[in-house]
Protein backbone atom coordinates (compact mmCIF):
# COMPACT_ATOMS: atom_id res chain seq x y z
CA UNK A 1 0.00 0.00 0.00
CA UNK A 2 1.04 3.71 -0.51
CA UNK A 3 0.43 5.93 2.53
CA UNK A 4 0.99 9.86 1.88
CA UNK A 5 1.16 12.83 5.06
CA UNK A 6 -0.67 15.88 4.60
CA UNK A 7 -1.80 14.97 1.11
CA UNK A 8 -3.94 16.96 -1.17
CA UNK A 9 -7.57 15.09 -2.29
CA UNK A 10 -8.21 17.43 -5.09
CA UNK A 11 -7.13 14.88 -7.85
CA UNK A 12 -9.63 12.45 -5.54
CA UNK A 13 -12.58 14.70 -5.95
CA UNK A 14 -14.17 14.75 -9.25
CA UNK A 15 -15.44 18.60 -7.75
CA UNK A 16 -11.80 19.67 -7.56
CA UNK A 17 -12.22 20.57 -4.18
CA UNK A 18 -8.79 21.71 -2.74
CA UNK A 19 -8.53 20.05 0.59
CA UNK A 20 -6.28 18.23 2.56
CA UNK A 21 -6.10 14.97 4.52
CA UNK A 22 -4.14 13.43 7.47
CA UNK A 23 -2.98 10.36 5.58
CA UNK A 24 -4.13 8.84 2.37
CA UNK A 25 -3.99 5.58 1.95
CA UNK A 26 -3.54 3.53 -1.63
CA UNK A 27 -4.63 -0.02 -0.77
CA UNK A 28 -2.88 -1.60 -3.87
CA UNK A 29 -3.61 -5.41 -2.86
CA UNK A 30 -6.28 -7.05 -0.63
CA UNK A 31 -3.89 -8.37 1.53
CA UNK A 32 -2.99 -5.05 2.46
CA UNK A 33 -6.34 -4.95 4.32
CA UNK A 34 -4.88 -7.12 7.09
CA UNK A 35 -2.51 -4.53 7.76
CA UNK A 36 -4.81 -2.31 7.90
CA UNK A 37 -6.52 -3.61 10.78
CA UNK A 38 -3.23 -4.77 12.45
CA UNK A 39 -2.38 -0.70 12.54
CA UNK A 40 -5.29 -0.13 14.03
CA UNK A 41 -5.91 2.44 11.08
CA UNK A 42 -9.58 2.36 11.68
CA UNK A 43 -9.10 3.37 15.47
CA UNK A 44 -9.04 6.37 14.64
CA UNK A 45 -11.20 8.60 11.97
CA UNK A 46 -11.26 7.21 8.42
CA UNK A 47 -13.36 7.48 5.36
CA UNK A 48 -13.08 4.97 2.52
CA UNK A 49 -13.72 6.67 -1.28
CA UNK A 50 -13.74 5.70 -4.42
CA UNK A 51 -13.17 7.95 -7.34
CA UNK A 52 -14.51 10.86 -5.26
CA UNK A 53 -17.27 10.86 -7.73
CA UNK A 54 -20.27 11.59 -5.67
CA UNK A 55 -18.19 14.00 -2.81
CA UNK A 56 -18.33 17.09 -2.09
CA UNK A 57 -15.53 18.50 0.78
CA UNK A 58 -16.20 21.20 2.91
CA UNK A 59 -13.48 21.16 5.00
CA UNK A 60 -10.12 19.38 5.37
CA UNK A 61 -10.57 15.99 6.49
CA UNK A 62 -9.05 15.18 9.74
CA UNK A 63 -8.31 11.92 9.06
CA UNK A 64 -7.69 8.62 6.45
CA UNK A 65 -8.73 8.79 3.75
CA UNK A 66 -8.21 4.73 2.21
CA UNK A 67 -8.87 4.09 -1.64
CA UNK A 68 -8.73 0.67 -3.06
CA UNK A 69 -6.49 1.12 -6.14
CA UNK A 70 -6.42 -2.87 -6.94
CA UNK A 71 -7.06 -4.17 -10.60
CA UNK A 72 -8.40 -7.19 -12.45
CA UNK A 73 -11.33 -8.97 -14.15
CA UNK A 74 -11.94 -12.32 -13.95
CA UNK A 75 -14.38 -14.59 -15.73
CA UNK A 76 -15.57 -16.43 -12.87
CA UNK A 77 -18.45 -18.65 -14.65
CA UNK A 78 -20.16 -19.11 -17.56
CA UNK A 79 -22.79 -20.56 -19.22
CA UNK A 80 -24.08 -20.52 -22.78
CA UNK A 81 -26.64 -17.39 -21.74
CA UNK A 82 -24.16 -15.72 -19.06
CA UNK A 83 -21.25 -14.48 -18.01
CA UNK A 84 -20.00 -14.02 -14.29
CA UNK A 85 -16.83 -11.32 -14.22
CA UNK A 86 -15.31 -10.78 -10.39
CA UNK A 87 -13.98 -6.99 -10.74
CA UNK A 88 -11.37 -5.70 -8.47
CA UNK A 89 -12.92 -2.79 -6.45
CA UNK A 90 -10.50 -0.44 -8.34
CA UNK A 91 -11.31 -1.04 -11.72
CA UNK A 92 -12.23 1.68 -13.45
CA UNK A 93 -16.05 1.65 -13.88
CA UNK A 94 -15.65 3.07 -17.63
CA UNK A 95 -13.07 0.39 -18.32
CA UNK A 96 -14.95 -2.34 -17.11
CA UNK A 97 -17.72 -1.04 -19.39
CA UNK A 98 -15.59 -0.80 -22.59
CA UNK A 99 -14.15 -4.53 -21.46
CA UNK A 100 -17.72 -5.42 -21.91
CA UNK A 101 -18.36 -3.71 -25.12
CA UNK A 102 -15.24 -5.59 -26.53
CA UNK A 103 -16.13 -9.11 -25.49
CA UNK A 104 -19.24 -8.64 -26.31
CA UNK A 105 -21.29 -9.42 -22.80
CA UNK A 106 -24.89 -7.13 -22.65
CA UNK A 107 -26.05 -5.01 -19.48
CA UNK A 108 -23.68 -2.02 -18.70
CA UNK A 109 -23.67 -0.32 -22.20
CA UNK A 110 -26.05 1.82 -21.42
CA UNK A 111 -23.80 2.79 -18.00
CA UNK A 112 -21.21 4.15 -20.00
CA UNK A 113 -19.61 7.10 -19.57
CA UNK A 114 -20.33 7.35 -15.66
CA UNK A 115 -17.10 8.03 -13.99
CA UNK A 116 -16.37 6.09 -10.32
CA UNK A 117 -14.92 2.79 -9.39
CA UNK A 118 -16.15 -0.78 -10.19
CA UNK A 119 -16.26 -1.53 -6.28
CA UNK A 120 -18.50 2.05 -5.95
CA UNK A 121 -20.60 0.91 -8.36
CA UNK A 122 -23.04 -0.73 -6.09
CA UNK A 123 -22.73 1.64 -2.94
CA UNK A 124 -25.35 4.12 -4.74
CA UNK A 125 -26.30 1.56 -7.67
CA UNK A 126 -25.67 3.96 -9.81
CA UNK A 127 -28.40 4.44 -13.04
CA UNK A 128 -28.60 6.22 -16.63
CA UNK A 129 -30.72 5.74 -19.12
CA UNK A 130 -33.08 3.04 -18.02
CA UNK A 131 -30.03 0.66 -16.49
CA UNK A 132 -29.15 0.60 -13.17
CA UNK A 133 -25.73 -1.38 -11.46
CA UNK A 134 -28.53 -3.79 -9.59
CA UNK A 135 -29.46 -5.31 -12.59
CA UNK A 136 -25.95 -6.89 -13.23
CA UNK A 137 -24.84 -7.14 -9.93
CA UNK A 138 -24.25 -10.83 -8.37
CA UNK A 139 -22.55 -9.98 -5.18
CA UNK A 140 -20.76 -7.85 -3.99
CA UNK A 141 -17.56 -8.46 -1.67
CA UNK A 142 -15.19 -6.41 1.05
CA UNK A 143 -14.76 -6.39 4.90
CA UNK A 144 -16.65 -5.01 7.60
CA UNK A 145 -14.43 -2.69 9.24
CA UNK A 146 -15.89 -2.84 12.86
CA UNK A 147 -16.21 -6.46 13.00
CA UNK A 148 -13.14 -7.71 10.93
CA UNK A 149 -15.10 -9.97 9.06
CA UNK A 150 -15.26 -10.91 5.66
CA UNK A 151 -18.75 -10.55 3.91
CA UNK A 152 -20.26 -11.48 0.14
CA UNK A 153 -23.59 -9.85 -0.20
CA UNK A 154 -25.81 -11.82 -2.59
CA UNK A 155 -27.50 -9.44 -4.86
CA UNK A 156 -30.64 -9.81 -2.89
CA UNK A 157 -29.22 -8.86 0.19
CA UNK A 158 -27.91 -5.08 -0.64
CA UNK A 159 -31.04 -3.71 -0.20
CA UNK A 160 -30.83 -1.88 -3.48
CA UNK A 161 -33.03 0.94 -3.73
CA UNK A 162 -33.02 4.35 -6.27
CA UNK A 163 -29.51 5.70 -5.92
CA UNK A 164 -29.09 3.28 -2.67
CA UNK A 165 -27.67 0.60 -1.12
CA UNK A 166 -26.98 -1.44 2.05
CA UNK A 167 -23.25 0.17 1.90
CA UNK A 168 -24.94 3.37 2.06
CA UNK A 169 -27.78 2.85 4.74
CA UNK A 170 -26.84 0.55 7.68
CA UNK A 171 -23.33 -0.09 6.55
CA UNK A 172 -22.44 3.20 5.78
CA UNK A 173 -18.89 3.71 6.29
CA UNK A 174 -18.16 0.84 7.98
CA UNK A 175 -17.74 -1.22 4.03
CA UNK A 176 -14.14 -1.68 2.44
CA UNK A 177 -15.33 -3.36 -1.12
CA UNK A 178 -12.91 -5.27 -2.31
CA UNK A 179 -14.55 -6.78 -5.32
CA UNK A 180 -18.12 -7.09 -6.87
CA UNK A 181 -19.09 -10.13 -9.29
CA UNK A 182 -20.98 -9.02 -12.24
CA UNK A 183 -23.58 -11.22 -14.01
CA UNK A 184 -23.89 -9.80 -17.90
CA UNK A 185 -25.66 -11.44 -20.87
CA UNK A 186 -23.96 -13.09 -23.96
CA UNK A 187 -27.37 -13.04 -25.70
CA UNK A 188 -27.90 -9.93 -27.36
CA UNK A 189 -30.30 -7.70 -25.73
CA UNK A 190 -30.26 -3.71 -25.13
CA UNK A 191 -32.63 -1.79 -23.06
CA UNK A 192 -33.54 1.22 -25.10
CA UNK A 193 -36.27 1.66 -22.86
CA UNK A 194 -35.30 5.65 -22.53
CA UNK A 195 -36.87 7.84 -24.49
CA UNK A 196 -33.87 9.93 -25.57
CA UNK A 197 -31.74 6.89 -26.16
CA UNK A 198 -34.22 5.47 -28.60
CA UNK A 199 -34.36 9.04 -30.68
CA UNK A 200 -30.65 8.89 -30.52
CA UNK A 201 -30.43 5.69 -32.14
CA UNK A 202 -32.75 6.61 -34.73
CA UNK A 203 -31.13 9.06 -35.98
CA UNK A 204 -29.24 7.18 -38.39
CA UNK A 205 -30.19 3.93 -39.67
CA UNK A 206 -26.98 1.97 -38.61
CA UNK A 207 -27.68 -2.21 -36.81
CA UNK A 208 -28.00 -2.14 -33.47
CA UNK A 209 -24.48 -3.40 -31.52
CA UNK A 210 -23.41 -2.30 -28.25
CA UNK A 211 -20.85 0.06 -29.66
CA UNK A 212 -23.63 1.72 -31.23
CA UNK A 213 -25.48 1.60 -28.06
CA UNK A 214 -22.54 2.86 -26.21
CA UNK A 215 -21.80 5.43 -28.43
CA UNK A 216 -25.44 7.32 -28.39
CA UNK A 217 -25.45 6.82 -24.89
CA UNK A 218 -22.26 9.31 -25.19
CA UNK A 219 -23.60 11.35 -27.22
CA UNK A 220 -26.63 12.02 -25.07
CA UNK A 221 -24.59 12.39 -22.03
CA UNK A 222 -22.18 14.73 -23.68
CA UNK A 223 -25.23 16.99 -24.56
CA UNK A 224 -26.52 17.21 -21.24
CA UNK A 225 -23.65 16.54 -19.01
CA UNK A 226 -20.04 18.36 -18.50
CA UNK A 227 -17.28 16.66 -19.68
CA UNK A 228 -15.43 16.10 -15.55
CA UNK A 229 -11.94 16.40 -16.95
CA UNK A 230 -12.63 20.21 -17.61
CA UNK A 231 -14.99 21.41 -15.16
CA UNK A 232 -15.70 19.98 -11.95
CA UNK A 233 -18.66 18.04 -10.21
CA UNK A 234 -20.46 15.35 -9.20
CA UNK A 235 -22.87 14.59 -11.73
CA UNK A 236 -26.36 14.69 -10.55
CA UNK A 237 -26.15 17.01 -7.11
CA UNK A 238 -29.26 16.21 -6.19
CA UNK A 239 -31.54 13.49 -6.23
CA UNK A 240 -35.02 13.19 -7.92
CA UNK A 241 -37.45 13.43 -5.38
CA UNK A 242 -40.23 11.42 -4.25
CA UNK A 243 -43.74 12.59 -3.38
CA UNK A 244 -47.09 11.04 -1.90
CA UNK A 245 -49.62 10.93 -4.48
CA UNK A 246 -51.60 13.81 -2.83
CA UNK A 247 -49.08 16.15 -2.90
CA UNK A 248 -48.44 15.50 -6.63
CA UNK A 249 -52.22 15.68 -7.36
CA UNK A 250 -52.33 19.41 -6.26
CA UNK A 251 -48.75 20.07 -7.87
CA UNK A 252 -50.10 18.74 -11.45
CA UNK A 253 -52.86 21.30 -11.07
CA UNK A 254 -50.68 23.93 -10.85
CA UNK A 255 -48.19 22.59 -13.39
CA UNK A 256 -49.70 20.67 -15.57
CA UNK A 257 -46.62 20.20 -17.58
CA UNK A 258 -44.33 18.52 -14.57
CA UNK A 259 -42.86 15.11 -15.19
CA UNK A 260 -43.22 12.27 -13.73
CA UNK A 261 -42.63 8.65 -12.89
CA UNK A 262 -44.02 6.32 -10.74
CA UNK A 263 -42.18 5.16 -7.61
CA UNK A 264 -44.00 2.58 -6.36
CA UNK A 265 -46.34 2.21 -3.08
CA UNK A 266 -48.34 4.59 -4.98
CA UNK A 267 -45.73 7.43 -4.98
CA UNK A 268 -44.52 9.68 -7.56
CA UNK A 269 -40.75 10.68 -8.85
CA UNK A 270 -40.37 14.01 -10.02
CA UNK A 271 -37.56 15.78 -12.77
CA UNK A 272 -35.48 17.45 -9.54
CA UNK A 273 -33.46 18.98 -13.36
CA UNK A 274 -37.31 20.40 -14.31
CA UNK A 275 -37.97 21.54 -11.46
CA UNK A 276 -34.62 22.98 -10.99
CA UNK A 277 -34.72 24.64 -14.38
CA UNK A 278 -38.59 25.74 -13.60
CA UNK A 279 -37.66 27.56 -11.18
CA UNK A 280 -35.27 30.16 -13.18
CA UNK A 281 -32.00 28.09 -11.77
CA UNK A 282 -30.76 26.67 -14.82
CA UNK A 283 -27.63 28.49 -16.00
CA UNK A 284 -27.89 30.55 -13.37
CA UNK A 285 -23.87 30.74 -11.82
CA UNK A 286 -22.51 32.88 -8.72
CA UNK A 287 -19.00 33.12 -9.08
CA UNK A 288 -16.96 29.91 -9.19
CA UNK A 289 -20.70 27.79 -9.01
CA UNK A 290 -23.36 27.61 -10.91
CA UNK A 291 -26.05 25.44 -12.45
CA UNK A 292 -25.04 23.74 -15.80
CA UNK A 293 -26.74 25.08 -18.67
CA UNK A 294 -27.43 21.64 -20.54
CA UNK A 295 -29.06 20.10 -16.97
CA UNK A 296 -29.81 21.55 -14.32
CA UNK A 297 -29.47 18.61 -11.84
CA UNK A 298 -25.84 19.30 -12.48
CA UNK A 299 -24.08 22.23 -10.37
CA UNK A 300 -20.54 22.88 -12.09
CA UNK A 301 -17.28 24.46 -9.97
CA UNK A 302 -15.39 26.91 -12.66
CA UNK A 303 -12.96 27.27 -10.89
CA UNK A 304 -11.22 27.46 -7.71
CA UNK A 305 -14.55 27.24 -5.74
CA UNK A 306 -14.71 25.41 -2.61
CA UNK A 307 -16.72 23.27 -1.16
CA UNK A 308 -18.27 25.96 1.34
CA UNK A 309 -19.22 28.06 -1.84
CA UNK A 310 -20.95 25.00 -3.38
CA UNK A 311 -22.94 24.34 0.00
CA UNK A 312 -24.21 28.12 0.12
CA UNK A 313 -25.08 27.34 -3.92
CA UNK A 314 -26.75 24.72 -3.52
CA UNK A 315 -29.12 25.81 -0.53
CA UNK A 316 -30.15 28.85 -2.49
CA UNK A 317 -31.09 26.51 -5.29
CA UNK A 318 -33.47 24.51 -2.62
CA UNK A 319 -34.81 27.48 -1.88
CA UNK A 320 -35.76 28.59 -5.28
CA UNK A 321 -37.08 25.29 -5.36
CA UNK A 322 -39.28 25.29 -2.17
CA UNK A 323 -40.42 28.83 -3.06
CA UNK A 324 -41.88 27.29 -6.28
CA UNK A 325 -43.06 24.01 -5.60
CA UNK A 326 -42.81 23.38 -1.80
CA UNK A 327 -40.97 20.51 -2.26
CA UNK A 328 -37.43 20.07 -0.63
CA UNK A 329 -35.01 18.46 -3.05
CA UNK A 330 -32.12 16.66 -1.28
CA UNK A 331 -28.54 15.94 -2.36
CA UNK A 332 -27.17 12.84 -3.87
CA UNK A 333 -23.61 13.55 -3.22
CA UNK A 334 -22.55 13.12 -0.13
CA UNK A 335 -21.06 15.82 1.32
CA UNK A 336 -18.21 16.05 4.23
N1 LIG B 1 -35.27 18.27 -17.40
C1 LIG B 1 -35.57 19.58 -17.61
N2 LIG B 1 -34.57 20.50 -17.42
C2 LIG B 1 -33.32 20.15 -17.03
C3 LIG B 1 -33.03 18.80 -16.81
C4 LIG B 1 -34.03 17.86 -16.99
O1 LIG B 1 -36.70 19.93 -17.94
O2 LIG B 1 -32.47 21.03 -16.90
C5 LIG B 1 -36.31 17.27 -17.67
C6 LIG B 1 -35.93 16.47 -18.94
O3 LIG B 1 -36.43 17.06 -20.09
C7 LIG B 1 -36.55 15.12 -18.68
C8 LIG B 1 -36.57 15.00 -17.16
O4 LIG B 1 -36.34 16.31 -16.64
O5 LIG B 1 -37.85 15.05 -19.17
C9 LIG B 1 -35.52 14.05 -16.67
O6 LIG B 1 -34.25 14.48 -17.16
P1 LIG B 1 -33.11 13.43 -17.62
O7 LIG B 1 -33.73 12.35 -18.41
O8 LIG B 1 -31.98 14.20 -18.18
O9 LIG B 1 -32.68 12.73 -16.30
P2 LIG B 1 -32.60 13.19 -14.78
O10 LIG B 1 -33.74 12.61 -14.04
O11 LIG B 1 -32.43 14.65 -14.73
C10 LIG B 1 -31.29 11.03 -14.11
C11 LIG B 1 -30.08 10.69 -13.32
C12 LIG B 1 -28.81 10.91 -14.15
C13 LIG B 1 -28.90 10.09 -15.41
C14 LIG B 1 -30.17 10.50 -16.17
C15 LIG B 1 -30.41 9.67 -17.40
C16 LIG B 1 -30.65 11.08 -10.99
C17 LIG B 1 -30.45 11.93 -9.79
N3 LIG B 1 -30.02 11.46 -12.10
O12 LIG B 1 -31.25 12.45 -14.34
O13 LIG B 1 -27.71 10.42 -13.38
O14 LIG B 1 -27.77 10.28 -16.23
O15 LIG B 1 -31.33 10.30 -15.31
O16 LIG B 1 -30.82 8.39 -17.05
O17 LIG B 1 -31.36 10.09 -10.91
C18 LIG B 1 -26.04 11.00 -11.80
O18 LIG B 1 -26.64 10.26 -11.02
O19 LIG B 1 -25.00 11.61 -11.47
C19 LIG B 1 -26.61 11.19 -13.13
C20 LIG B 1 -26.10 12.04 -14.01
Amino acid sequence: MKITRNASLKPYNTFGIDVSCKHLILVESNSDIQKLFEDKVFDSEYMTIGDGSNLLFTRPFQGTIIKMVTKGIEKVDENAEFVWLKVMAGEKWEDFVRYCIKNQYFGVENLIGIPGLAGSSPVQNIGAYGAEVKDVIEEVCGWQISTKIPFSYKNADCCFGYRSSIFKTELKGDCLITEAVFKLSKKEAYNLSYKGLADELQKENIPLSLQRVADAVMAVRNSKLPDIRHYGCAGSFFKNPIVEKDVFDTLILKFPRLISYPAGDGKVKLAAGQLIDLAGMKGVRDGNVGVWPHQALVIVNYGNATGHDVVTFYRKVQKKVVEQFDIQLEPEVNIL
